[in-house]
């Protein structure tokens, strides 16, 4: 079947405001919107500005009056419990109309903010729909982030109540989030009124009298006395959630999501992009706390009526790396989203695809690859072991949908190994020089996307227009930078080839070195450090740290380097993976004093180098090229 690809495309092109009317259609409003985009409103205009709306209606009631509701919506498989749970869309309305009720006993109301600190259990996902529901923002943080990110989050988002569980758990080892919670609301400024907690039998902890209210003996009584929450009436501007991610800076950017425009460009995507039907089973193997995790684990399948997956493991070692395949088969999964790391994973334990042809996988029709640059050796990997379209796909934390894609929904494209294929309806992209100008088709620049962005888009950061102005929108005049670098061939096929800024890209997860380098430099010998993203075969990329110290120190140096590892690790969380550090005597710096990370991470990578005009003394690129030999690293 040819593609409707490029019909579509120009059909968007041509009207947007029209393709998006059509599609706001799919969804079910208290009021449609009459006005689909003002350019007046907002930083760079806002969606659908007159619509009224409730997410949690579109997600879960809309499919139990629609004949849906014994139809499985959320299934939960945890190999690293045992444990295996259904809920049909009628249970899961009981669920999240009890927890609703639950927030607002405790005070809960809409514009509140809820911040969700929760490993990946069903309940993570009630939560944001009890939220969602009641018109209260949610703001859900990522399990492996330790407790002073937590707390920075807490002084941003500013929430009424927080939802967390007694633990985590991760292979060989149980993640205690009670002194982690603790801790982050003893060390933020804004003080939070009330906590709900989910107790799980592997690790429970103690609950503080007065603050900590546990959360199964509330549902419980809620559901007993058969307490109701509606859906509460919000603007489709309003805001539906806030996700940190990380910036340019240690100070993680607050990324708002509306209601309206959410609704309508998630819903648009599972059929057209994802190529997916209501009725299906759709696994996103990622975690609620990632932009993945919302979009595509909670909002858009059940935007769709799709069943979703909440899979507490990881690709190996829960017990094997034949577990995608076990859920696959077990589930009947139509289509698996996971981020090329997975694949490398799974690849490093099974090269020969051996535990695949253990599995029925003939419902299994397309896999999904996102997150960071999917390698073509990996995409061919499981083009060959799986036998079906491998489909890679571009986009970030402020899009919350794919940028570009082959969309296999509209019928599929050519595949370019190393291409994320084709910019999708909504987002014009462009690329630019550093001046500013588009560069001819094939060269390499600033991947960029005319405004507006398209619905569903961030339309600015949590309470910091101003910061949303100077991080996207004001080094381009009239377009949203999103700090990828690349080029678009003759057939309009994009190639993202790395960042612009400092996030490095460590198993699909999204951290800032700029971050890690100022919690290395708290170190108390530490004089000066740089931290750059160094090839991994599995996780992409890992953070490798130089170190000066301090004149006159006397101590062993492998003693530093480890209480520096520990640091990171303390204050950011385990999730970045930081654990090389090298002691230099000094670092690499151009004559105005810009040190040169750059050229560090190529010695680090044993790529090809060459002396940058600018630097202030070329004898310290061998002194870092002998320090990392001398660790096993570099050449
Ligand atoms: N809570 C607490 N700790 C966590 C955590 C969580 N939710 N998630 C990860 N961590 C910890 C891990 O246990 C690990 O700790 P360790 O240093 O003690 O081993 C550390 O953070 C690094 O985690 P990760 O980078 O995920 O490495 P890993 O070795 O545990 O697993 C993969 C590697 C590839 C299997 C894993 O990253 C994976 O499944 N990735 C899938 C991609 C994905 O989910 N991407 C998200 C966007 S699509
Ligand atoms: P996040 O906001 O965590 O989703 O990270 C977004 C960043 O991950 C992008 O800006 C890219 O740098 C990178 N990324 C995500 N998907 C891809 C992809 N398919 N190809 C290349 N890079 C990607």
């Amino acid at each position: 079947m040819a593609s409707r690809y490029a019909e579509v495309y120009a059909g968007w092109q041509a009207d947007p405001e029209g393709f998006w009317a059509e599609a706001a259609k799919a969804i079910d409003w208290i009021s449609p919107p009459t006005r689909i985009f003002d350019a007046d409103q907002g930083v760079y205009g806002r969606w659908f500005v007159d619509g009224i709306c409730n997410t949690c209606f579109n997600a879960v009631d809309r499919h139990v009056a629609g004949g849906r509701a014994d139809q499985p919506a959320v299934i939960y498989d945890s190999p690293i419990t045992g444990r295996k749970r259904s809920w049909t869309y009628a249970e899961l309305k009981d669920e999240v109309v009890a927890l609703a009720a639950v927030l607002r006993e405790q005070g809960v109301e809409q514009g509140d903010r809820v911040i969700v600190y929760m490993p990946m259990v069903p309940e993570a996902l009630f939560a944001m729909l009890a939220c969602a529901r009641l018109g209260a923002v949610h703001s859900v943080v990522f399990g492996g982030f330790a407790a002073r990110e937590l707390a920075t989050r807490i002084d941003d988002a500013r929430p009424k109540l927080i939802v967390s569980a007694s633990c985590g758990l991760e292979p060989g080892r149980v993640v205690a989030y009670k002194p982690l919670l603790d801790g982050a609301i003893d060390m933020a400024a804004h003080k939070v009124e009330a906590c709900v907690i989910l107790q799980r039998p592997e690790h429970p902890c103690d609950l503080i009298p007065g603050r900590d209210v546990d959360m199964g003996e509330a549902v419980a009584v809620a559901k007993k006395a058969g307490k109701t929450v509606e859906c509460v009436a919000l603007a489709a501007t309003d805001p539906l959630y806030v996700l940190y991610t990380s910036g340019t800076t240690g100070q993680p950017k607050g990324v708002v999501r509306d209601n309206g425009g959410h609704m309508v460009a998630l819903k648009w995507t599972m059929k057209n992009e994802f190529g997916i039907e209501p009725g299906e089973v759709f696994w996103a193997a990622s975690d609620v706390g990632w932009v993945v995790g919302h979009s595509y684990i909670v909002y858009a399948p059940l935007l769709h009526g799709a069943t979703t997956i909440v899979f507490e493991g990881k690709p190996v070692g829960t017990p094997d790396a034949g577990t995608f395949w076990r859920v696959i088969a077990e589930h009947g999964v139509s289509a698996l989203f996971t981020a090329p790391t997975a694949f490398r994973a799974i690849k490093g334990q099974d090269p020969k695809g051996e535990f695949v042809r253990k599995y029925d996988l003939s419902r299994f029709r397309t896999l999904f690859l996102a997150g960071e640059r999917a390698d073509p050796e990996t995409i061919k990997w499981a083009e060959a072991q799986l036998g079906v379209p491998v489909i890679d796909h571009w986009w970030q934390t402020e899009t919350g949908y794919p940028i570009s894609q082959n969309p296999v929904g509209l019928g599929q494209l050519p595949v370019k190994y190393g291409s994320p294929a084709v910019p999708m309806p909504g987002y014009d992209v462009r690329v630019l020089d550093d001046a500013g100008h588009e560069v001819p088709r094939g060269t390499l620049g600033n991947v960029v996307i005319k405004l507006p962005l398209p619905p569903g888009c961030l339309p600015t950061l949590w309470n910091a227009d101003e910061r949303f102005r100077s991080a996207y929108l004001n080094e381009f005049p009239g377009y949203y930078k999103t700090a990828d670098a690349g080029y678009i061939d003759d057939d309009n096929y994009l190639f993202i080839m790395a960042r612009t800024d400092d996030i490095i890209n460590v198993a699909g997860h999204r951290l800032s070195t700029g971050a890690m380098e100022e919690v290395v430099a708290e170190h108390p010998d530490v004089a000066e450090c740089a931290v750059v993203g160094m090839h991994d075969g599995m996780k992409g990329q890992i953070p490798l740290g130089f170190v000066v110290l301090n004149a006159g120190v006397a101590r062993e140096q492998a003693d530093i380097e480890k209480e520096v590892i520990a640091l990171v690790r303390d204050k950011i969380g385990p999730v970045a993976a930081f654990k090389s550090v090298v002691t230099v005597k000094r670092l690499p710096k151009t004559r105005s004093g810009k040190i040169l990370r750059g050229t560090m991470q190529k010695i680090a990578d044993r790529e090809t180098w060459s002396m940058p005009a600018t630097i202030d003394d070329p004898a310290i690129l061998d002194e870092i090229g002998s320090a990392l030999q001398g660790k096993g690293i570099g050449g």
